[in-house]
């Protein structure tokens, strides 16, 4: 079905399609020398931030989770997910070593774009009366203790400095939010007063960051997870951390020894091959020179960089004909599921190819053409997973260094979780491809890459059954 398009007529036509993919591959490539110079950046920037506090891109903040979930928990737990398009609220029954999770129910929202712009109380106001209407659905497979209140832990996905396992003050805003009156405030407490509105009797007993809750959650099935990354919307990764090895901890050190660190490393920058499409989208961006890793390898902006380079292409190349669609000169227009939805199309004709590009950004496009748009896709694809496969690794590195042999020498397994992992199977490749070229075959052979679904929902109320008020094994 055809429907007029408002078009925009071409500038130029000097250079052509070809030339702009050479030299975007170029520009993108992630031969190993590069992927080496990432993971040894990353482990180094991680070194610098432990050892001060703005010593590095990387924030390495300390999570207040020193002990993990050991299978023993027991009770009604709640959890509570703000991270991106969607918030989320799980209740789950643990049973102990045992039973481990008996039922578990969860619900999701997507959050009304305009409470992105809007400002902290009506953010919370939302979330909270969210989870009120949750919490009012209890149904009989549920059993709270008698004259016990309801605990649940909250999720964050955003930078935040922790001030205890239970509070912890936002720093900035990612992934496109730019709420009023949050940074600097302390999140429970926001979420505490919005709970007060509502009138819901619940107490937060853990803040985590989702790639934390990630670690926890698959560290409660598995020993041997050691190291959580998250690729949806945006990106990030937590390890498990010697407190020896922290030299800007101050006070009461863990019982344990150990602690979660959360390298925040969508902040980190060194060393990445970055394009005039990425400085661009960058600069026009909310958070301009911040969350550079994080703009070139996670689902937020995947596909508005390929949409970047396809209006390139259409004005300077008539990769699409002699005009162009008005609707590809939109922002975000072209988003990563688009892409990877692209990237399936294996036919002769890449039909699909063509229907999408059609339906999401106006484009009437012949075969050529199309190929041209997947190997745009790929390029993009190709070095985000790979180097995100680096920062895997030069985490691996940095706790090798530490600790020789404890986890090159044996079964570690990085835990995975956000919808760029799950959805899109080239870049998973990709990602796994990297970490094997750098580390080789024989190591490789013992990291294990898994993925940890929704993870961080059962991880948060994992953490707090861990620490809850009343003890977690009664
Ligand atoms: C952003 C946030 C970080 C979060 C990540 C993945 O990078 O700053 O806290 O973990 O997105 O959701």
């Amino acid at each position: 079905v055809s429907r007029p398009r408002v078009v925009m007529a071409v500038r130029s036509n000097t250079i052509s399609a070809a030339s702009i993919l050479t030299k975007l591959q170029k520009d993108c490539a992630t031969p190993l020398p590069v992927l080496r110079h990432v993971s040894d950046a990353m482990a180094d920037d991680m070194r610098a931030g432990l050892a001060t506090e703005d010593g590095s891109d990387l924030k390495m903040i300390l999570s207040y989770v020193d002990a993990l979930p050991t299978g023993n928990e027991k009770g009604l737990f709640y959890a509570l997910d703000l991270g991106g398009t969607n918030f989320r609220v799980l209740r789950v029954q643990l049973g102990g070593k045992e039973e481990r999770v008996i039922s578990t129910e969860f619900e999701q929202v997507s959050i009304p774009p305009e409470l992105m712009f809007g400002t902290s109380e009506e953010l919370f106001d939302f979330i909270a009366s969210g989870l009120a209407k949750f919490a009012q659905k209890e149904g009989g497979k549920f059993h709270l203790q008698q004259g016990r209140t309801r605990e649940t832990g909250f999720t964050f996905s955003f930078p935040v400095k922790q001030t205890s396992i239970d509070s912890g003050i936002l720093i900035k805003w990612t992934k496109g939010f730019a709420v009023s009156g949050t940074a600097g405030k302390d999140v429970v407490a926001c979420l505490n007063e919005a709970m007060k509105r509502q009138e819901l009797d619940m107490r937060v007993s853990a803040l985590v960051n989702d790639a934390v809750g990630t670690l926890a959650g698959a560290r409660y099935w598995d020993d041997d997870v050691m190291v959580a990354v998250i690729l949806g919307t945006g990106t990030n990764a937590c390890y498990v951390e010697r407190i020896d090895a922290i030299p800007k901890l101050q006070g009461p050190s863990s019982k344990s020894g150990r602690t979660i660190v959360n390298t925040e490393w969508g902040a980190f920058s060194n060393g990445l091959p970055l394009t005039e499409f990425d400085r661009e989208m960058d600069a026009e961006s909310i958070n301009p020179h911040e969350q550079i890793f994080e703009k070139t390898i996670s689902g937020m902006y995947l596909g508005e960089i390929v949409r970047r380079v396809l209006l390139r292409m259409a004005e300077g190349a008539e990769l699409f004909g002699h005009s162009v669609p008005e609707e590809l000169l939109m922002p975000f227009a072209l988003r990563t599921p688009d892409i990877c939805a692209m990237q399936k199309d294996t036919s002769k004709d890449l039909e699909e190819v063509g229907l999408i590009l059609y339906d999401v950004v106006g484009v009437n496009s012949c075969t050529n053409a199309r190929k041209v748009v997947i190997d745009v896709c790929d390029t993009i694809a190709k070095r985000g997973g790979r180097l995100a496969g680096a920062g895997i690794v030069g985490i691996l590195q940095k706790m090798e260094h530490n600790s020789k042999g404890l986890i090159f020498g044996k079964r570690t397994v990085v835990a995975m979780d956000g919808g760029l992992y799950e959805h899109y199977p080239q870049y998973r490749r990709y990602l796994q491809e990297a970490v094997t070229e750098l580390l080789g075959p024989e190591i490789s052979r013992n990291i294990v890459i898994e993925h940890s679904k929704d993870g961080s929902g059962i991880g948060a109320a994992l953490l707090a059954a861990t620490n809850s008020k009343y003890g977690h094994d009664f």
